[in-house]
């Protein structure tokens, strides 16, 4: 029998997504979807964040994680800004919390840096924050809890 450890308080226990900025999403889809295998599960406008969201499903159910295209809507966006710095790319890994709260000041009593003070609605309506790079490892790392599950 295998035995699963417990969760550390507030965590889900799996990868939500990986975030990729990419400059056009019908560029990115021939790559993803129609050369990879990847199937898109949906097209999504995130007005306050200035991109344009693809998900794809990371496997035929969907049920373990998705990649998550993200193409910048104007110049002065995050996605923007990184692909001019840094050009497209892996962006950002997103970890699935239970309760984003205690996540959130589990991080900060170990030290590290949050971009965001409160949780703010990204894609599908998901509960948001971000770790600032520096203080993990040099991977940005998203937090989000999906309030409807
Ligand atoms: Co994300």
């Amino acid at each position: 029998m295998t035995n699963i450890p417990e969760l550390p308080a507030g965590t889900a226990g799996f990868v939500d997504h990986i975030g990729i900025a990419v400059t056009d999403l019908d560029e990115a889809l021939v790559l993803y979807r129609d050369l990879m295998g990847l199937e898109l599960e949906r097209l999504e406008d995130v007005p306050s964040e200035q991109v344009k969201v693809a998900m794809l499903k990371l496997d035929r159910t969907g049920a373990v994680g998705h990649v998550e295209l993200l193409a910048p809507m104007s110049d002065d966006c995050n996605i923007a800004k990184f692909i001019a710095k840094k050009g497209p790319g892996l962006h950002h890994i997103a970890f699935a919390a239970a309760d984003i709260e205690i996540v959130m000041q589990r991080c900060r009593d170990a030290g590290l840096r949050l971009l965001d003070e409160a949780p703010r609605t990204g894609a599908g309506g998901k509960q948001i924050v971000f770790l600032h790079p520096k203080s993990s490892g040099g991977v940005l790392m998203e937090i989000c809890h999906d309030p409807d599950h």
